[in-house]
């Protein structure tokens, strides 16, 4: 039987980049999936692409628009499985020169979206004994430069993930984060003539150097497929690592 077959699925963000690779690989391990994203052409693209079970789009950063999404979805999907936290945003600048207003904007997406996604979807997850997978990052476990509010926010993401799963346990309700390294999609791209100016080395080899290769979006929804399939029942509070071995070695 297919790893998530009938497995009845929400992933916000899920219009381009990983989140789409998970929405696609879901579907094609038997999930049934409602695809979201701020970007309604992206998202239908998606869904159409994949063979979604439908479209519920939100801005993550409003609350009234994921409550209505994550209801949309479980109308659609006859309730609801696994919430996919995979709506995220990049910030490239010197912690102590980013403006307070986009500090206030990255957390609103990267850790108030999460938090107001699962508050939605948690009385439906309980119900069928589901769960959560948050896209976390390796820049919630280390530093970089560059990236300091960005890291502050999912290592936020990666603490809620861990008081979640240990309040939800006697319910049956696993939550789990993934955390990639970098990764091929638009936001790494945006990233790299930043990374590129700050450290005088050009990024291919940089990654070459610290993780083998750039990770694939595929890659990532591996280990999410596996954290919301039942073969992964006893695992909650985890915070998943892909990334080549970056954050394993001091060289
Ligand atoms: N690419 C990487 O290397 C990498 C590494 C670690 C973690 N991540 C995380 O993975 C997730 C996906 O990143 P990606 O690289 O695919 O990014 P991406 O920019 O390629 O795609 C992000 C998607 O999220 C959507 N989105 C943005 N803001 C939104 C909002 N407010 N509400 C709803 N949807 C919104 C975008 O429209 C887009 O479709 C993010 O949480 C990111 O932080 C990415």
């Amino acid at each position: 039987m297919p790893e998530l077959e009938g497995k009845r699925v929400f992933v916000t963000g899920s219009g381009a980049g990983i989140g789409k690779a998970i929405a696609t690989l879901f579907t094609q391990r038997g999930a049934r999936v409602v695809v979201s994203d701020i970007n309604a052409d992206a998202a239908k693209q998606t869904a159409d692409e994949i063979g979604a079970v439908g479209v519920a789009n939100c801005d993550v950063t409003d609350e009234a628009q994921v409550q209505a999404a994550v209801q949309q979805a479980v109308d659609l999907l006859g309730g609801l499985d696994v919430l996919v936290n995979n709506a995220g945003i990049e910030v490239s600048s010197p912690l102590l020169q980013q403006s307070t207003e986009s500090f206030d904007k990255i957390y609103a997406v990267n850790v108030r979206g999460p938090f107001v996604a699962m508050k939605a979807a948690i009385s439906h997850l309980i119900e069928s004994k589901g769960n959560v997978v948050n896209i976390a990052s390796i820049a919630g476990i280390g530093g970089s430069p560059l990236l300091g509010s960005y890291c502050a926010t999912k290592a936020a993401l990666i603490q809620m993930t861990r008081v979640a799963a240990v309040e939800m346990r006697p319910t049956g309700v696993r939550v789990n984060a993934v955390c990639p390294g970098f990764a091929d999609t638009a936001m790494v791209e945006r990233l790299v003539p930043d990374f590129e100016a700050a450290t005088q080395v050009p990024f291919g080899d940089l990654v070459a150097m610290k993780q083998g290769r750039l990770g694939t979006p595929e890659d990532i929804a591996e280990v999410a497929a596996f954290l919301a399939s039942d073969r992964a029942s006893w695992v909650t509070g985890s915070h998943y690592v892909l990334d080549g071995g970056l954050t394993a070695s001091l060289v």
